[in-house]
């Protein structure tokens, strides 16, 4: 089972490694109540109904490396609105995930919190862009290096269960598919993986531009394992045997106003329904692993 369900009574009175572990090993930490509040229910009105005529992107997202949201058409009072409810909200998780998993949020970097407005089922977009084919998450703001990305939702539909579909973690699918995806090397040299000087040189042009007044440039930074990692998503996206082979497959359901947390590079997953989610997504330091055998940069590595 994918899914690991736990109550906020267990969550604080988890030993040191314990949901952290969970995590690393290709579970959805799963919460059937969210363990913390959530926006009041004016801001959740708001949210869900308000704001859907103003809509410019897919998403109205608070981007911190700017300190503001986008997705919006306007500016004015429902752009200052969404901006305190991400940020109370981001706070919140903040809070919760250094009380519950210390040792992977130290010196984590925060990115994004969204609001999910659109219903997943049914969006029509191009494949590499669909929630509602099965994958792992490839790149987050530019390069990982190997990172992990850890997301944590919450479902803010009040009638309506989020459902998510899976066919296990990455050990597994890389096992199965790797191959054929044509991203796993044979005797993979030390170096394999390792940043070459192209990589480097515009690593650093990237932060230059970021400093000069443009923090959005970072989102164009690469590297190897970030190329890799963005094939296997793309072919797993675009191979309809993959999709549709039964084997190893879960639904998940999570109900109105549940919440749940899990390495996106670790475990592969599509949303397939539901509508209303609040998603905030942090950078993990690699080192920071209890279990670094487990991800996917050193799964890479050992071929
Ligand atoms: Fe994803």
């Amino acid at each position: 089972m994918i899914v690991a369900s736990i109550t906020a009574q267990q969550a604080t009175d988890a030993t040191a490694f314990e949901i952290s572990d969970l995590l690393e090993t290709g579970h959805v930490v799963y919460f059937p109540q969210c363990p913390f509040p959530l926006p009041d229910e004016e801001d959740q009105r708001f949210l869900r109904d308000d704001l859907a005529s103003g809509l410019r992107l897919k998403n109205i997202s608070y981007h911190p490396e700017a300190d503001s949201v986008r997705g919006l058409d306007s500016d004015g009072e429902d752009k200052d609105r969404a901006y305190r409810i991400l940020t109370d909200h981001r706070r919140s998780v903040e809070r919760f995930l250094n009380r519950t998993i210390p040792s992977l949020t130290d010196g984590w970097v925060m990115g994004t919190s969204s609001f999910r407005p659109v219903e997943e089922k049914g969006r029509d977009l191009k494949p590499h862009a669909s929630n509602e084919l099965i994958h792992f998450d490839a790149g987050a703001y530019g390069a990982t290096n190997g990172d992990r990305i850890l997301r944590f939702f919450v479902n803010l539909n009040p009638t309506m269960d989020r459902v998510w579909t899976s066919k296990g973690d990455f050990p597994l699918v890389y096992g199965k598919y790797g191959e054929q995806a044509g991203i796993r090397k044979r005797d993979p040299g030390p170096r394999y993986l390792e940043k070459g000087p192209l990589d480097h040189a515009r690593t650093g042009l990237l932060r230059l531009i970021a400093m000069m007044g443009l923090p959005m440039a970072t989102v164009l930074d690469s590297s190897p394992y970030d190329r890799i990692m963005r094939k296997f998503h793309n072919f797993m996206k675009d191979t309809p045997a993959f999709q549709q082979d039964p084997e190893d497959f879960e639904e998940m359901r999570f109900r109105p106003f549940s919440a749940w947390m899990v390495l996106t590079d670790m475990v592969s997953h599509a949303a397939i329904s539901g509508q209303h989610a609040l998603v905030t997504t942090g950078l993990i330091p690699l080192e920071n692993c209890h279990h670094p055998e487990m991800a996917p940069v050193n799964i890479l590595k050992n071929g």
